[in-house]
């Protein structure tokens, strides 16, 4: 039997950072991870560049059935932290936009350095590990992993949601929660791409690549202005994933394709300088070609010059540009949604340690919780705010 002071299971984003710093501390912590690398999901992350957080981070960017849980690790272990952080590794970064930090060359910088911060803590990491069963006692958990026993007198469950099954998603800590008897939350993909109904993917077919800026509304109201880009799946880009975490099946969403222009203003104008131009024309100054082109052949163009448009004709080209109104037929799934809603109850979890009320020396952090960032770093840095806030209590 191998002895511990913590288990970390997860080398994820805050299993890996968890575990440097309890490390750090002078404990002796034993990281497990299901698969062949750690910190998967950072690889893939941003493009391969990963957005490590965001520069206004807040309380308001995060979705949760309890929305005040996250605000104490929130503000205890903050972006400039992590940003020190990556400084002090001397990682070039750059704000793409929105406040989102990226690496300027590559998210395998991240896993370097939270390797490194591992391994200043001595932090024992077991790859290709399954956990067979979690047994509590007096002496702490028991685990049994395929080929080893471990004992620990503190478990850290850091293994994630169910997005990206195919980059060692699993159910893993819901069961664990459940199996001490947490409450946990349905899970559910968000910020995923929009699936069609049939017949209006079909007319949307010759639009797959074209990317619009927008103002997406979902029917709670909640609104993001940011690009949309058609697929020949559906709908995706930031705008749409965004409102994917925000959306219920069966319901509508509303987009503004013209966020930066008043249709009716612009026609208004147009008309008056060249009567004689196609309405066609005048909208292509405006949008791209090939939607005016898909506007048309949905009958929402009217074959015509500007001074033939009727005002009727006029008023319903403006709604639909500005208010065009979609129901998608579902998400694309947690196949390519990038993070997972719902997860463990945080009423049950202390917010300043994230150790479980009920269950002494069990903690939960990062996405297994129920706390969603926005697409944006947001979940990379509640990774880091709850790893850090739980080692401080470990
Ligand atoms: P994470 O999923 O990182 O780690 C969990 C670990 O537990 C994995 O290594 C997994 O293998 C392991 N595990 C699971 N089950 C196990 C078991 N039974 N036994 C042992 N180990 C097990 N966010 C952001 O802020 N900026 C970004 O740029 C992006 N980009 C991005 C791109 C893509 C493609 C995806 C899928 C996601 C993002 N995200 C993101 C979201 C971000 O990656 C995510 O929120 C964090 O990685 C969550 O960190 P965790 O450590 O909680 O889980």
């Amino acid at each position: 039997m191998e002895k511990y002071d913590v288990i970390v299971i997860g080398a994820g984003a805050a299993g890996l950072f968890c575990a440097a710093q309890a490390g750090q501390k002078g404990l002796r912590v034993l990281l497990i991870d299901n698969g062949k690398k750690a910190g998967r999901k950072i690889l893939m992350s941003g493009g391969g560049r990963c957005n490590f957080t965001n520069l206004y981070t807040e309380q308001a960017a995060y979705l949760s059935h309890n929305p005040h849980f996250c605000k104490s690790a929130l503000a205890r272990y903050t972006q400039w932290d992590f940003i020190d952080m990556v400084n002090r590794h001397g990682i070039a970064w750059h704000e793409k936009t929105l406040g989102q930090l990226f690496c300027d060359d590559s998210a395998q910088q991240i896993v370097d350095l939270l390797l490194k911060e591992c391994e200043v803590g001595n932090v024992t990491l077991r790859l290709r590990s399954e956990v067979m069963s979690v047994v509590r006692g007096d002496s702490g958990y028991t685990l049994q992993l395929n080929g080893a026993e471990v004992q620990a007198a503190k478990l850290v469950i850091a293994s994630g949601g169910l997005s990206m099954p195919g980059l060692g998603a699993s159910p893993f800590g819901y069961k664990i929660a459940e199996q001490f008897g947490l409450k946990v939350f349905p899970t559910r993909a968000g910020l995923v791409p929009f699936t069609l109904h049939k017949p209006l993917l079909e007319q949307l077919q010759t639009l797959s690549g074209v990317s619009v800026p927008s103002v997406m509304t979902a029917e709670d109201g909640t609104v993001f202005k940011e690009a949309l880009l058609f697929t020949h799946r559906g709908l995706s880009g930031p705008a749409v994933l965004q409102l994917s975490s925000y959306w219920q099946p069966g319901e509508f969403v509303t987009i503004d394709l013209s966020p930066q222009q008043d249709i009716d203003a612009f026609i208004n104008e147009e008309r008056n300088q060249h009567p004689n131009q196609s309405l066609k024309n005048t909208l292509a100054k405006l949008l791209p070609k090939r939607l005016v082109e898909c506007l048309q052949l949905l009958g929402h163009v009217p074959e015509c010059t500007l001074k033939q448009l009727n005002s009727r004709q006029q008023g319903e080209l403006a709604t639909t540009l500005h208010q065009w109104r979609v129901q998608p037929n579902g998400t694309e799934g947690y196949r390519t949604a990038e993070v997972t809603l719902g997860g463990v109850d945080t009423t049950q979890l202390s917010s300043k340690t994230m150790e479980a009320r009920d269950v002494p020396g069990l903690y939960f952090i990062g996405e297994v919780v129920d706390v969603t960032g926005w697409l944006g770093g947001y979940n990379f840095q509640w990774a880091w705010s709850s790893a850090w806030a739980c080692a401080q209590a470990l």
